[in-house]
């Protein structure tokens, strides 16, 4: 898979482990996030990466930042795009598997680097289910259209 890689200057170390570890899975990354350590506004790194997402310049999307939370809220408002915080790897497969989810965000100041992998995993190696969660995400997305 092609993954949009986004994050912040609190998650540069972060970004840089996660980039080898995907890659090491066999999937290509486009790396869209800062890679320096100056402060810097997470909001532009999680509408690029939301808009590679939107506009199927790659297949899903990783955002980090200090919490995850304002990386993840900036990405939420570029259309078609479902992003979640996950902190462990239960969320992480469920946020596949019943929300599909097409982006995935985490906080370098709340998982370490070796759960924030097992995260990565869990979620690129689930699948949706579809069916009843077909519906409901249908429901988030007409969400946008009204
Ligand atoms: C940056 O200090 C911090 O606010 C940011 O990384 C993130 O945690 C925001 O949600």
């Amino acid at each position: 898979m092609k993954i949009a890689i986004g994050n912040d200057h609190a998650a540069t170390d972060m970004k840089r482990e996660i980039i080898e570890f995907v890659e090491g899975l066999g999937h290509e990354t486009i790396n869209f996030g800062t890679d320096g350590y100056e402060s810097c506004d997470y909001p532009l790194f999680g509408e690029k990466v939301g808009r590679a997402v939107a506009s199927g310049e790659a297949d899903c999307g990783i955002l980090i930042c200090g919490t995850g939370v304002g990386i993840s809220l900036a990405a939420n408002k570029v259309k078609g795009i479902r992003c979640g915080v996950c902190s462990d790897t239960t969320t992480a497969h469920l946020i596949k598997e019943h929300n599909n989810a097409n982006i995935i965000a985490f906080g370098t100041r709340i998982v370490g680097s070796e759960k924030a992998k097992d995260i990565v995993r869990a979620y690129l190696e689930a699948e949706f289910l579809g069916g009843r969660h077909q519906q409901r995400v249908d429901m988030i997305m007409d969400i946008e259209r009204r």
